[in-house]
């Protein structure tokens, strides 16, 4: 070879002998330890969530497949997880993961919140048909709806009532006044990006549905149904326990009359017990007190002091409290210190599920939200976009077992991430931090239940890298880092674990 020939004229001939046998005998030579590289990439696998656990050969051959799909599924254009889950969702609903994410327990939805917890789709169908129910449309091209003996009032956001029963007998094309019920009641729509430009215009169109919602769920006989409706399609998603964040407005009965969080509670709780009678192998729900972010300091006092009542009144459904709304428009936790001690002052229990880190403002006052939920000894906390950005709240997390409640679409909906991949949320998985999956609003997402979740969190923030072992981690997660009591956690293990072998032996075949 020329380079032979070159060093031949270069070289001593004994060196020359010397360099030619060390290269042709061993091509290696120089490159670093096979044996220590695979030893490393077995390390760093061991650090990711579920990498430490030791999967059966059943999961072993599901796993496989598993990895089979995805790497189809990323090798296919377009990429799911990259794009907005809005334009995703039909090519998620014909991914065979997807289909396999939908068959496999869950374990339990730790972070939904009740005002959104059913797809829109029921909302329209079954509420907006029942008697009674009137329509007003804002100055604002929104609607809000009330049911109601008479003709409601007028009120400042409200001129003119009608019966939607009417409005629809007389509607040229009554599937397109569905259609745009559907619109107000949800975020969905084809094309997100020019119906959302930014964050501001997205949060301004989630809490005017909110309010569209409101009238219809708040309506005392709706409520019920709505919640068992809840239940219903997260238990037909494979999901075993729900905690559910709950503000408990005032419902309301036909005649105007009102009943406050007590009735509202005592609903909650007969509902999910009836529902665990219907269904054996469901553990039930809880609910997670939450007020708004926008009020004063004295409201939310008000607030924890009724939360330790309620809380006292029914152990069983009341498993804490929350601050709720937008994190960057509301008051940061800071500011309520007085309200937010109380507990601890009274001598009382009230476990925080704080939301905290839903921003990607960092700096901000709202940015050290993190921090003080922590402070405040929060039990978990919900959505934590921001922790990979505070290493101490970070590692106070990992330390204390406060998990991450990581709601992926609802992060993309409301514009702090547009690739999936690049989501945060991927460094705590590949660091094994504790953390669980959860839906937040489903109705606002054109979502049901949480597989969606799943999925995205399973092909697009874990890549190729994360396996079966990762989804049984998460969803034994959901169970361990629930608000359940120990006993009723190693029962709901025990459930799951039974249910989980099942999914195991039918689907790797
Ligand atoms: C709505 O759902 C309830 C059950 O939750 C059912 O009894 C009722 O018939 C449904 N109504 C309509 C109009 O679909
Ligand atoms: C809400 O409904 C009204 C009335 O049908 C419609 O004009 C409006 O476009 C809808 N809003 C959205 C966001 O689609
Ligand atoms: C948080 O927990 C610590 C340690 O148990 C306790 O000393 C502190 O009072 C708690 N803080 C609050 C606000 O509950
Ligand atoms: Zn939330």
């Amino acid at each position: 070879s020329p380079i032979l020939i070159d060093s031949v004229l270069l070289c001593s001939g004994l060196a020359l002998v010397h360099f030619w046998l060390l290269v042709s005998l061993n091509p290696c030579a120089g490159a670093p330890d096979p044996g220590q590289r695979e030893a490393m990439m077995r390390q760093e696998a061991s650090q990711r969530t579920g990498g430490g656990l030791v999967l059966t050969p059943a999961e072993l051959r599901l796993d496989a497949l598993l990895h089979r799909l995805k790497r189809q599924e990323a090798g296919a254009a377009p990429f799911p997880p990259a794009m907005h889950f809005f334009r995703a969702r039909p090519l998620i609903q014909r991914s065979p993961i997807f289909k396999l994410l939908q068959k496999m327990p869950k374990g339990g939805a730790l972070h939904v919140h009740s005002s959104a917890m059913v797809s829109v789709d029921w909302l329209v169908k079954n509420v907006t048909y029942r008697p009674h129910c009137y329509v007003c449309f804002t100055w604002g091209g929104s609607v809000r709806f009330l049911f109601s003996a008479q003709r409601p009032f007028p009120r400042w956001d409200c001129f003119n009532w009608q019966l939607l029963a009417s409005l629809r007998a007389a509607a040229a094309d009554p599937a397109e006044l569905d259609a745009s019920l559907a619109r107000n009641l949800s975020l969905f729509t084809e094309n997100p990006e020019a119906a959302y430009p930014t964050q501001d215009a997205v949060w301004d169109r989630f809490d005017d549905a909110f309010l569209a919602i409101s009238g219809l769920v708040t309506y005392a006989p709706v409520f019920r149904d709505y919640l068992y409706q809840g239940l219903e399609q997260f238990y037909a998603d494979n999901v075993m326990y729900l905690e559910i964040r709950a503000g408990l407005s005032r419902t309301y009965e036909l005649d105007g009359s009102t009943h406050d969080r007590t009735w509202s509670l005592k609903t909650c709780k007969d509902l999910s017990e009836r529902f665990r009678a219907e269904h054996p192998d469901f553990l039930g729900m809880r609910i997670v007190l939450s007020a708004h972010r926008v009020l004063g300091v004295s409201a939310i006092k008000a607030a924890v002091m009724e939360a330790m009542e309620l809380q006292e009144k029914f152990p069983d459904v009341v498993a804490g409290f929350d601050l709720v709304g937008r994190e960057d428009e509301g008051r940061p936790l800071w500011f309520y210190r007085e309200a937010l001690a109380l507990p601890a002052r009274l001598g009382v229990t009230l476990p925080y599920f704080f939301h905290a880190g839903e921003t990607d403002q960092e700096g901000t006052d709202v940015d050290i939200n993190l921090l003080d939920a922590l402070l405040f000894n929060t039990s978990r906390i919900g959505h934590g976009y921001a922790l990979t950005r505070h290493p101490l709240a970070k590692d106070l997390s990992r330390k204390q077992g406060v998990a991450v409640e990581v709601c992926p679409i609802s992060n993309q909906v409301l514009k702090l991430v547009t690739d999936m991949r690049n989501h945060p949320a991927s460094v705590l998985l590949a660091e094994g931090h504790p953390m669980v999956i959860s839906s937040d609003d489903p109705t606002l997402f054109g979502t049901a239940g949480l597989s969606y979740d799943f999925y995205e969190a399973f092909v697009g923030l874990g890549g190729l890298s994360a396996d079966l072992g990762t989804l049984k981690e998460l969803a034994m997660n959901s169970i361990r880092f629930s608000s359940l009591s120990p006993r009723l956690k190693d029962r709901g293990l025990e459930m799951w674990q039974k249910k989980w072998d099942e999914f195991v032996a039918k689907s790797g075949e």
